[in-house]
């Protein structure tokens, strides 16, 4: 009996320190029901029974990721009450959310904190089906008028994403930091926030939608906080040809090291679709969807500790670029814009070749064979090195090897969605000036390129012998220079 006590002892203290080292994740893309009236304020109960459908579609992914095992589950940004909003508008649909160091279990105490019906439902649905839960929802938090910085109203407002844990218990707190442009109704956070908690399957960090584009908080939770996967509820507008919700997204997993939950909202008039369980060697499983208006749920099982892994390496972006010397820019060099980035691009004439086009700091190397073009596609390499300003200031550097949109009357300027070019083979790098650079690589119909091309320990992006068989629209390596930033 003793020895039988002291073995159970030591198993159960075995996976209390170790932990698991695989979790199933869920993440569910939600087609948000929006609120009918964004003009007038509505009461607050008439504010909850329109966050109590969205919480009832939301509850049926919750339990149906549950069955299937799955440990947590991410809903999108705005995904219980939508984005139209003026402040008035907003705040019958806005709860008093305390920091978690309150310990706090909303489903079996729903009125310490005030009227609080959300985060209780939330709560609940997170205790009955044994999963920890990620939602966004609005904080409001009392401030002085007479204080310099409290808004005319008394309250300042937050985009916030909270986790409930699978006992029910609010564990993190996360208040957006950059706020994206059409959300005047929220207010910034005196600093980034930088929120982490541990679990038994590995330590999570979390951060909202726009946020991912800056150091603070998204970069710094892998830098400075180690962590091994990243919650994101996201409400992303996709923009071709580098920024749709599932390249970029699966591009920073990879470019980070981590495991990258994103749920995105799902609306099509709004082009937002694309939620994926991104890892740090595979782009997905994704969803991207622009036929129906309908939400989805992704499962996946993952590693707790994605850099532990005996594959896992930090590339050196820059050493295989300057390793080499240049090649020729080509005959046919021109500039054009990309989402208002003046690129230098050279155009591919040839089945095969190599080219070095440079801007500024950054030169892009660029090998391929086996080009087989269609006759009025164009395919060129660009480079940008510079400050993109449009939506947001942020330095990037970016090779990019990509179906160029030629403007006229037949495109009239819409982004190219499909290709029928095939390539056997490319490899692409550049001499970065920076250790962050996110990978990501487009198929036709918006397609992510999962076994069909690796990065190596050099920094280059290389394609596998499967990419031989599918379109291509861009393959890409989007470089970020946070120090170059603006001051936010
Ligand atoms: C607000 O601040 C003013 C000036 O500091 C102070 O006189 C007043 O009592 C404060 N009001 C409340 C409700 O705390
Ligand atoms: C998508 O968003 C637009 C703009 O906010 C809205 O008018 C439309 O009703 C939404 N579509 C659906 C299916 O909810
Ligand atoms: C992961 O690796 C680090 C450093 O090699 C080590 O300290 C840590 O214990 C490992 N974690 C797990 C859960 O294996
Ligand atoms: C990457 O390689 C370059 C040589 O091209 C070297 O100077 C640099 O220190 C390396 N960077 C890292 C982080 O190892
Ligand atoms: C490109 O360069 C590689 C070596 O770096 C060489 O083997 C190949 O023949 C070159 N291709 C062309 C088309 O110049
Ligand atoms: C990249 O290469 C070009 C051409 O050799 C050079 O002028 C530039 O300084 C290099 N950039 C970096 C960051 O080393």
């Amino acid at each position: 009996m003793i020895s039988f006590c002291f073995l159970l002892f030591i198993s159960l203290s075995a996976i209390q320190s170790h932990g698991l080292d695989k979790f199933t994740a869920a993440v569910y893309e939600h087609a948000v029901i929006l609120p009918e009236n964004s003009i007038t304020p509505v009461t607050a109960d008439e504010a909850l029974v329109l966050m109590n459908r969205n919480i009832d579609i939301l509850e049926k992914a919750i339990k149906s990721a549950a069955s299937q095992g799955a440990h947590i589950i991410v809903t999108p940004e705005d995904g219980i009450y939508g984005w139209i909003f003026t402040r008035e508008t907003m705040y019958p649909f806005l709860e008093n959310i305390p920091h978690p160091e309150v310990n706090w279990i909303p489903c079996s105490d729903p009125e310490r904190f005030g009227r609080a019906p959300v985060q209780t439902r939330l709560s609940c649905i997170a205790k009955l089906n044994s999963i920890y839960v990620v939602a966004n929802i609005g904080d409001k938090k009392p401030c002085n008028i007479s204080t310099v910085g409290c808004p005319e109203d008394g309250h300042f407002y937050y985009n916030t994403a909270v986790v409930f844990d699978s006992d029910g218990r609010l564990v993190a707190r996360y208040h957006k930091y950059n706020l994206f442009s059409f959300e005047g109704q929220f207010n910034v956070p005196p600093e980034p926030e930088m929120v982490t908690f541990e679990t038994p399957f590995g330590k999570f960090g979390i951060f909202i939608c726009f946020d991912i584009l800056f150091y603070k908080p998204a970069a710094a939770l892998v830098v400075d906080h180690q962590v091994d996967t990243i919650l994101y509820p996201t409400g992303w507008l996709n923009i071709l040809p580098h920024f749709t919700a599932i390249e970029i997204h699966s591009a920073w997993a990879m470019g980070m090291g981590i495991n990258l939950l994103a749920a995105n909202l799902h609306n099509t008039s709004m082009r937002m679709t694309g939620s994926g369980i991104y890892t740090p060697e595979t782009p997905g499983p994704y969803y991207y969807n622009m036929d129906t208006e309908h939400g989805h749920l992704i499962l996946s099982e993952l590693s707790a500790h994605p850099r532990n892994s005996s594959t896992f390496f930090t590339p050196n972006w820059s050493l295989y670029a300057n390793s080499i010397g240049q090649y020729s820019p080509g005959h046919n060099v021109f500039r054009g814009h990309l989402f208002s980035d003046e690129f230098t691009f050279t155009e591919l004439t040839e089945p095969q070749g190599n080219y070095t086009l440079c801007q500024k700091n950054l030169c892009c190397h660029l090998t391929y064979t086996g080009m087989e073009k269609i006759i009025d596609e164009v395919y060129v390499l660009g480079v940008f090195d510079g400050l993109h300003t449009e939506e947001a200031k942020c330095y990037m550097q970016i090779c990019t090897l990509l179906k160029y949109q030629i403007t006229d009357l037949e495109t009239c300027g819409l982004p190219v969605e499909t290709a029928s070019t095939k390539f056997n083979y490319f490899s692409l790098s550049g001499n970065f000036s920076s250790s962050f650079v996110f990978p990501e690589v487009l198929l036709s119909k918006i397609n992510l390129a999962a076994g069909m091309f690796q990065v190596l320990p050099d920094g280059r992006l290389t394609s596998l012998s499967s990419i031989s068989q599918e379109p291509l629209l861009s393959a890409s390596l989007i470089g970020r220079l946070y120090d170059k930033d603006p001051i936010h």
